[in-house]
């Protein structure tokens, strides 16, 4: 099937985070070539729908970071047209993609998420700021994690450590989107988990460990290299591992993933591992985490994206 398959590679787009889709996207259709399936560039415009249609490709991957790739939307207008597409279907990416959401049904599940409060601009605008800022803090305490509600690659996301430093921290979040999601900081390893499923059923790469060389793994630290340091596997007891792979299944799970997604948790000294989101289209740029994890399990991405479009388009049939 796959000697003649065309894929289209979608990326770009108008997210924040149209560089890094390009770059993610580039390099999975190089990957895709490599493993000798016929895969095409596409950037998101205003030409894609029309062009869907007058000639549609055997199956779409998203590297399409942000929005329209992650929110379900794109996923409901290739349902309407009837191309198949690698990932999951239009509900299980909106859910995921709207972190309160996905932290709900993750909490209801039993599955271990930092506690929140998410808030739109207006709720601000309306009931006065100061006297909110101060219930969020008395409620979830200092230091706490602020950022968009739904988004990516670290943009708009602050650590703050004294109260004092909420409002700022509102204000840049609210750049990148109307609602912020406040959470209670998580201390502990920044842990990234792969996840795929070929057919049978979900199974978790070597967890990825990520150490930035400053305070936060903000957008800076995520694409400079030198900026971070990752471990693969990461440097975690195999207890804790196992742990964190059963955590990594089950919120594939429960969100309703299907074929590939990345876990990010945090994993504290004591405890069980706290869920902070999934990614639906996980990054694939040259620093990114899951290619990385991919490699360390001795799998060639091509390979595996290969086998995931072959999957997208049996399940059209
Ligand atoms: N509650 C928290 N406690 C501690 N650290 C946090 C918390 N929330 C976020 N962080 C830190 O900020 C990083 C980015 O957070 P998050 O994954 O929610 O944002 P993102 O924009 O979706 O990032 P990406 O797309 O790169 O995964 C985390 O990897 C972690 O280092
Ligand atoms: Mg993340």
């Amino acid at each position: 099937m796959r000697q003649d398959a065309r894929v289209l590679v979608l990326a770009g787009g108008l997210s924040y985070e149209r560089e890094v889709s390009l770059r993610s996207g580039r390099r999975v259709a190089d990957a895709l070539s490599r493993a000798n399936v016929h895969a095409e560039l596409r950037d998101v415009d205003t030409n894609l729908l029309p062009d869907l249609i007058a000639d549609p490709p055997d199956a779409v991957v998203f590297a399409l970071h942000g929005g329209n790739g992650e929110d379900g939307s794109l996923r409901s207008v290739l349902d309407l047209i009837g191309i198949p597409y690698v990932g999951p279907d239009a509900d299980a990416a909106r859910r995921a993609w709207d972190k309160p959401t996905a932290k709900a049904l993750l909490r209801d599940a039993g599955l271990p998420t930092p506690e929140w409060i998410a808030l739109p601009r207006e709720t601000f605008s309306d009931l006065g700021a100061a006297k909110l800022l101060d219930r969020i803090v008395d409620k979830l305490g200092v230091p706490l994690a602020v950022k968009p509600a739904r988004g990516g690659s670290g943009l708009g996301v602050a650590v703050v450590r004294t109260a004092e430093e909420l409002p700022a921290a509102m204000i840049g979040c609210f750049a990148y989107g109307d609602v912020a999601l406040v959470e209670a900081f998580a201390p502990g390893k920044d842990i990234a988990v792969g996840v795929v499923d070929t057919g049978d059923g979900p199974r978790v790469f070597p967890a990825v460990e990520i150490e930035p060389s400053g305070d936060a793994y903000d957008f800076a630290a995520r694409y400079n290299p030198g900026a971070s340091t990752w471990h693969v596997p990461a440097r975690l007891a195999p207890r804790v591992s196992e742990d964190v792979a059963a955590v990594a299944t089950a919120a594939f799970r429960t969100l309703g993933l299907r074929d590939l997604s990345r876990i990010d948790m945090m994993v504290p000294q004591a405890g069980p591992p706290l869920v902070l989101e999934a990614k639906v289209v996980p990054g694939m740029t040259e620093t990114s985490l899951l290619p990385m994890a991919c490699e360390a399990a001795g799998h060639d991405l091509g390979e595996l994206m290969a086998g995931l479009v072959d999957r997208a388009i049996a399940r059209a049939k």
